[in-house]
């Protein structure tokens, strides 16, 4: 019994690894920075988030997949904003890309500049804090950069726009899953097929933006240490976050 449970365990593994070598195999082959890109084609088709001529916020662009992808989706009628700390090489003539942080009071501003005061039809985050493998603290930190997204949604996000956003499943998850549905009329949790199945990382989909965001429920921090099952999915967020 225990041997055939290893057995399937090992070759869900091997399927998994053969997944994640076919993705980054693509993403060479078509010119993406990231495995990720397909992550956000798949979403895209499912919930058609974006399109020609829609103006689009990418949060946490480095290296750039999203960005491409968002830039050949919206066309050259359509504007793209990356935002990460870390530099992006150019994209395109529509993807302005600012070396910013999300956490900074100034980031809201800088982003309507590049906007030209226009607020954004989608906001996209694929936030991963640097990771600790202190899976407590990590999730903590990733689901704190979407709070911190969410806090400026009102000043970048028009009415009635859509949100997605990466989060790390864990004990903060349900809070920020219930701010977000305070905040959409919909919403949807999506994991891509492109999205390792071990990783803790999900997709939420917000649909129909209210134009108000609801307080932080919880500023609470987390215990510093991780339970084994924790330290393992840890792992799994790591490679998931490395693109690798
Ligand atoms: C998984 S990567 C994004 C991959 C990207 N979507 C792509 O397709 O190339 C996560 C990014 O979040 C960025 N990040 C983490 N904390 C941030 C912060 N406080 N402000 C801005 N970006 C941040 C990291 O620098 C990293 O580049």
């Amino acid at each position: 019994m225990i041997e055939n449970l290893e057995r399937v365990e090992h070759s869900d593994m091997r399927l998994e690894q053969a997944k994640r070598d076919y993705y980054r195999r693509r993403a060479k082959e078509e010119g993406y920075r990231s495995r990720a890109a397909f992550k956000l084609k798949q979403m895209n088709n499912k919930y058609h988030l974006m399109r020609r001529g829609s103006k689009v916020i990418d949060i946490g662009s480095a290296p750039g997949g999203w960005a491409q992808v968002s830039s050949e989706l919206v066309g050259n009628v359509g504007q793209v904003i990356g935002v990460d700390l870390e530099p992006v090489e150019p994209v395109s003539k529509n993807t302005t890309l600012l070396q910013e942080d999300i956490l900074s009071p100034s980031v809201s501003e800088s982003i309507l500049n590049a906007l030209r005061g226009e607020k954004a039809d989608l906001v996209l985050a694929d936030l991963s804090p640097k990771l600790s493998g202190v899976w407590d603290m990590d999730h903590y930190k990733q689901i704190d950069l979407c709070n911190s997204v969410i806090d400026i949604l009102p000043s970048i996000l028009d009415k009635q726009g859509s949100c997605l956003m990466k989060a790390f499943q864990g004990d903060e998850f349900q809070n920020l899953l219930k701010r977000m549905k305070e905040s959409f009329d919909r919403v949807e949790i999506s994991k891509p097929n492109a999205s390792r199945k071990e990783s803790s990382e999900v997709y939420l989909v917000g649909l129909n933006f209210t134009g108000q965001v609801p307080k932080r429920l919880s500023e609470e921090l987390p215990s510093l240490h991780p339970s084994e099952e924790h330290l393992d999915s840890s792992v799994s967020d790591w490679q998931e976050s490395l693109g690798t």
